[in-house]
């Protein structure tokens, strides 16, 4: 052997191996303890008292990388039971991290802690965590920012700056007491008192000014603005005065990049846009205020923020110049919006149809014996609902679906919810009262592993036509269609976009019309479907998926953690 070969040889095996180091080093492990935990909050000139995470409102930000693992404690010092909830993260085989309370865990009990271990597994954008129990999401949430692995750029110029957006819904009452209260009459919750930008309402309330959010941008710079609802119940258009914005993703996925001057957002989805400084120096407000799909009241006001050129802090007196939003029930323009959004390229979209299913969502009304009763303050002295396919669901109390699944205990679920509506009717016509009555029920529809399914989400009229922002856990989804009025199945799917279609974990129903969307069931557990307008949530608008293990290692749902709480 000649020793220059040998030497050759070892400083290739070196560099191989450090080659490899590398790779795997940058794969990192976040830690974190979230302190779940009563906090003074000022806001609209009083100090309220609201649950919160580390005394952070909103919460703490995550930032990680494609690839990366989080390990977050959660430690709840609060009154209440919760759990947390990590919007849009697949969790692939591990539906012990995903967070609905008596979905995949049962609640973290005051005192108590859990801890969530999750790994991102080809993902990046914008995300958010938030309490999935009861309305405690009102304050308890924050934004996951996933950046693409080290090494691999945007698929759009690096921007300037990055800043995230999180728009949210404030009520002086302790929303957990707006959801007891409406619990308990069953009439609509309280409206809210405040829309908010990063928690704080803006120059439109009162008490407000001085906490207004103020971003900083340098003319001439291109900034990226990652957009969060993590509004409660309320659906938004969100703009920026004299400025356009670039879609570049959704939901985390990317997207074939187009420009608007605005922006229309569901409860749980995310936008990231590109916004070039190249107006005048000056300062201009960033706003959000409803869009309001129903006949129904609603929280009207408008959230601010300011976006300010260097150099024009104080100095300039003029008032911040405002954009024009949509009107409150302008859905041609939320249509819009939504309908231009595609994948950059050609995507893998399912053609051959497994699973089919047709499901209506809306609301619906229960009848009381005692219409005076206070308990049915609903319209006519009922009280109000929500289905999917007549069934409004119910979460369980004594173990959560998960567990009960995992450790084979009967009793807790059944798998017998309807993949059509149980009654053909005209969904979105002048719909007769005998059907506005939906059943309740735990039932969960079962899918086999590798399962191709086509879902098509339904708006009835019952009592109101609405948007409902449907979502997925544990999956993400093509949106190959959708439209106004009843979804024919011989005529519409001829009109598909099974090319491009944009990748989400949430999407609207359209008021009065229907949206379909397709995915693989490659992820198996018990995977929740709602409404992320969490009134309606409330009263039942959802029903959860059993994805069967296929077969080997990894195709089955991992052991649960040994700290996962019981019930
Ligand atoms: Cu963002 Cu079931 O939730």
């Amino acid at each position: 052997m000649e020793p220059h070969g040998l030497t050759a040889k070892s400083l290739l095996g070196i560099l191989l191996l450090s080659a490899f180091l590398t790779c795997f080093a940058n794969a990192e492990i976040h830690y974190h303890e979230f302190v779940i935990e009563a906090t003074p909050v000022k806001r609209l000139c009083k100090t309220h008292e609201r649950v919160t995470v580390n005394g952070q409102f909103p919460g703490p930000t995550l930032e990680v990388r494609d690839g990366d693992s989080l390990v977050i404690t959660a430690i709840n010092k609060a009154i209440y039971n919760v759990t947390l909830h990590w919007h849009g993260i697949r969790q692939l085989r591990n539906p012990w991290a995903d967070g609905p309370e008596y979905i995949t865990q049962c609640p973290i009990r005051p005192g108590m802690s859990y801890t969530y271990r999750f790994t991102i597994q080809d993902q990046e954008g914008t995300l958010w965590w938030h309490a999935h129990s009861k309305w405690l999401r009102a304050t308890v949430y924050g934004a996951i920012i996933i950046y693409p692995k080290l090494g691999s750029p945007y698929p759009f110029p690096m921007p300037k700056k990055e800043i995230p957006i999180l728009l949210g819904e404030w009520w002086n009452r302790n929303p957990m007491d707006v959801l007891k209260l409406a619990t308990f009459t069953g009439a609509g919750p309280n409206l809210s008192d405040a829309y908010t930008i990063n928690g704080q309402p803006g120059d439109l309330y009162i008490c407000s000014n001085n906490e207004t959010m103020r971003f900083q941008v340098e003319s001439g710079e291109t900034i990226l603005l990652r957009i969060i609802n993590s509004a409660l119940n309320q659906e938004l258009f969100f703009g920026v005065a004299n400025h356009n914005m670039t879609v570049v993703a959704v939901d985390a996925a990317y997207t074939k990049p187009f420009t608007t001057n605005v922006i229309k957002i569901g409860p749980g989805q995310t936008t990231n846009v590109l916004l070039t400084a190249n107006q005048p120096p000056a300062q201009y407000y960033m706003a959000a205020h409803a869009y309001n799909s129903a006949s129904a009241p609603f929280d009207n006001t408008t959230t601010t923020a300011i976006l300010e050129y260097n150099c024009t802090t104080k100095r300039n007196s003029s008032k911040p110049i405002f954009p024009q939003l949509p009107g409150f029930n302008d859905t041609a323009t939320a249509t819009a919006f939504t309908a231009q959004l595609r994948s950059p390229s050609k995507v893998d979209v399912p053609v051959y149809i497994d699973d089919n299913l047709f499901i209506t969502v809306g609301l619906g009304l229960i009848s009381c014996s005692n219409p005076n009763s206070p308990r049915c303050q609903g319209p006519n002295g009922t009280r109000f609902a929500a289905s999917m396919n007549n069934v409004s669901f119910v979460f369980p109390t004594s173990n959560s679906l998960m567990q009960a699944y995992y450790q084979g205990q009967p009793g807790v679920f059944t798998t017998d919810f309807p993949p059509v509506p149980p009654i053909q009717f005209d969904y979105t016509g002048n719909v007769s009262r005998g059907l506005w009555q939906p059943v309740k029920g735990t039932k969960l529809y079962k899918l086999k592993f590798g399962s191709k399914v086509q879902v098509v989400f339904q708006d009835t009229s019952i009592v109101s036509v609405e948007d409902h922002p449907m979502h997925i856990h544990g999956y993400q989804f093509y949106v190959v269609g959708s439209g106004f009025g009843n979804f024919n199945p011989r005529t519409d799917p001829a009109k598909f976009n099974l090319i491009n279609p944009p990748v989400r974990n949430t999407i609207g129903s359209n008021p009065g019309g229907w949206v379909a969307i397709r995915f693989v069931a490659d992820n198996p557990g018990i995977w929740l479907v709602h409404c992320h307008i969490d009134a309606h949530l409330t009263w039942g608008l959802a029903m959860a998926f059993l994805v069967e293990n296929g077969v080997g290692e990894l195709q089955t749902v991992q052991p649960p953690p040994l700290d996962l709480p019981q019930c």
